[in-house]
């Protein structure tokens, strides 16, 4: 174990948020082990990664879903002879629309991944990231901050994100270990449709963030040793706004911006 080589694990880096988390961390110096779903993306993602930054970037095809990821990642690394440094806990989707209407199978399979996986992997590598002096960042949402009709799995699921990982960063306070939770914004990404919340007013009426962007203010906070990151300007000052306002008119004003039943 001694001798297995220090990476950085990023799920969910086939695209997006990820993918430019994938590329700051590259361009620390930061080996790197991509993991995601879909192959032909993550070969194509480190093939770039490994001609721009002078790093070993592979990847993994993985379902994080699946109730056995976590085992079958932890194998790869061994298999590798790699130990985890930094964990990115970046994989995740969002459904739009009524809880009722919705999926129910798919709802439980959002908090298999957005819920499951990345408290398992947390857990699972922490004393590896802590021996190795490096972190975990898990990525949450600004979503994390209120209850969001019409989007309600998934908000329950990003306020877990935040709730976890704050708690982690009070447990491990007194060790050298980086924990952060990021809270992005809307972002430019496959999110929106994946999500059907182009059929909702939200990506319409609050300014969209790109994914590199959010990477990059994600990534240097992270090194900050920042517990609570929220990206953008704009979405800064919500966390205080939603604290003050009574939570009926935030279920109302999130529930408007999300309804697609108009
Ligand atoms: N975009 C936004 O507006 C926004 C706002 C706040 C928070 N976020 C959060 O940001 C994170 C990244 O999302 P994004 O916006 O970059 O969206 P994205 O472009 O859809 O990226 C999602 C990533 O997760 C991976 N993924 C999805 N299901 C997976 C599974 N079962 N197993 C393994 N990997 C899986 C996807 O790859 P494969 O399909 O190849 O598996 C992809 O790499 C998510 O946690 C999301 O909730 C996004």
């Amino acid at each position: 174990m001694e001798n297995y080589k220090p990476v950085t694990v990023i799920t969910g880096a086939s695209g997006g948020i990820g993918e430019y988390l994938a590329y700051e961390f590259a361009a620390m110096g930061e080996d790197l082990l991509l993991v995601a779903r879909s192959a032909d993306k993550l070969q194509t993602i480190a093939a770039k990664i490994e001609t721009q930054y002078s790093v070993n970037t592979s990847f993994l095809a993985l379902d994080l879903s699946e109730a056995t990821a976590g085992e079958q990642l932890a194998e790869h690394l061994k298999q590798n002879e790699m130990q985890v440094r930094h964990l990115v806990n970046n994989a995740g989707f969002g459904l739009n629309g009524p809880m009722q209407k919705l999926d129910r199978l798919e709802q439980l399979n959002m908090i298999d991944l957005n819920v499951r996986s990345l408290t398992d992997l947390s857990l699972r590598f922490l004393d590896e990231v802590a021996a190795n002096e490096g972190g975990i960042l898990n990525v949450a949402s600004t979503i994390s901050f209120m209850a969001a009709p019409y989007m309600g799995v998934y908000g329950a699921s990003k306020a877990y994100v935040l709730s976890f990982t704050e708690a982690l960063s009070g447990e491990m306070k007194d060790r050298n270990v980086k924990i952060s939770a990021v809270c992005p914004g809307p972002t430019a990404t496959g999110f929106g449709a994946r999500s059907h919340m182009d059929r909702s007013d939200l990506f319409d009426h609050v300014p969209t963030m790109s994914a590199k962007d959010v990477a990059k203010i994600a990534f240097r906070d992270y090194m900050r040793r920042k517990t609570v990151i929220v990206t953008g300007i704009s979405n800064k000052p919500l966390p205080y706004i939603i604290r003050l306002a009574p939570r009926w008119l935030t279920r109302l004003i999130v529930g408007k911006l999300m309804n697609t039943e108009k």
